[in-house]
């Protein structure tokens, strides 16, 4: 039942308790305690963001006070986001043969890559999740290649987010003074596109593992698709391990700033570790959509931005050497960054 059907298969051999290589050790546990409710990241009404300049002002001030904040009314269909879900679903639903044309070894594409955890080969600890990841390289290639349980949904989903994405860069460069989005900025905030269908299934120990362990993104913007269960939770900025959850609300995007733009922006926008909980009763999908410097672009902290004398407080780094390090280690919170100081 296991072989090739990863956590999910695992899973579903009704176990009742993890087996050891999943169990994290207690500095890697979230204490429940530290995790609060009451204080809940920003939710950001977009349906006036062309008459209202404050929703700009407050997707700046979210993207410097909490690295996260959620959209409502962004202008992707609700029923749409369910039909993303629903495929995310169909395509872990698969038999194990089906999945396992796409990991590593068989994929015919390096585009297309269904795996568990994130770098097994480099994790004392597995996380409890399975994924499938798709970088965007053109419609044809995605019509082509992409999983066909999921890649309409998949391929539109990219489309129907444009819009919004596209208001969002355009915000948070208006907040640093960034006038025009030339072809050249364009590349350098959104030259890549990726999107990953995450499945985490029930565990019968949430409190001993991680769904996905503390990281934060390499990406310039993430645009994240949850589900109803919850168990996503970030940093707080200003206590000391404190960690807040990001409530599922229904129709809302998830958005958070990514380490690219944290550099760009030489520091004023945080990008913000984050980790999910896996659920004991149900599994959990959710669908990130990273909008990622292009991968030949140099990253560092814009012109405009360091103008005033403000020092930098990271280089200019090949963005690609900085995707590298990234992976070639376990989710370990927000070390990669330190490569760019
Ligand atoms: C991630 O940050 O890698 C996944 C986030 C989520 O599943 O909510
Ligand atoms: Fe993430």
């Amino acid at each position: 039942v296991r072989k090739g059907n990863g956590v999910k298969g695992l899973s579903e051999t009704g176990l009742e308790t993890v087996p050891k290589q999943y169990v994290q050790p207690m500095e890697e546990r979230l204490d429940m305690n530290n995790v609060v409710n009451q204080d809940s990241i920003p939710v950001i009404d977009m349906s006036k963001y062309l008459e209202d300049p404050k929703v700009a002002e407050s997707i700046c001030l979210a993207a410097e006070k909490w690295g996260f904040f959620q959209v409502i009314n962004h202008g992707v269909p609700i029923e749409f986001l369910d039909k993303v879900e629903e495929a995310t679903r169909q395509f872990f639903r698969l038999p194990a043969e089906a999945k396992l044309k796409y990991t590593k070894e068989n994929s015919p594409t390096c585009n297309v890559r269904y795996g568990t955890s994130f770098i097994p080969q480099a994790e004392t600890c597995l996380e409890w999740k399975d994924y499938l990841s798709l970088l965007y390289v053109s419609e044809e290639e995605a019509s082509s290649f992409w999983p066909r349980e999921c890649r309409k949904q998949a391929i539109e989903f990219m489309k129907l987010t444009e819009p919004v994405i596209n208001r969002l860069i355009e915000a948070l460069m208006k907040g640093l003074k960034v006038k025009e989005i030339d072809e050249r900025k364009e590349s350098l905030l959104m030259g890549s596109k990726r999107i990953n269908l995450n499945y985490y299934p029930m565990c019968p120990n949430p409190e001993l593992t991680v769904g996905v362990g503390r990281h934060s993104d390499v990406s310039t913007l993430t645009v994240l698709l949850q589900d109803d269960i919850g168990g996503l939770c970030v940093r707080l900025l200003d206590e000391e391990n404190s960690w807040a959850h990001v409530p599922p609300i229904s129709g809302s995007l998830v958005i958070n700033i990514g380490d690219a733009l944290q550099i760009m922006s030489n520091g004023r926008y945080k990008s913000v570790e984050h980790r999910v909980i896996a659920n004991e009763k149900r599994s959990r999908v959710s669908v990130p959509i990273f909008v990622n410097p292009g991968a030949s672009n140099m990253i560092g902290p814009f012109a405009e931005v360091l103008k005033n004398g403000e020092k930098a407080v990271y280089k200019q780094v090949w963005y690609k050497e900085y995707v590298k390090h990234f992976f070639r280690k376990a989710h370990d919170g927000k070390k990669t960054i330190e490569y760019a100081m």
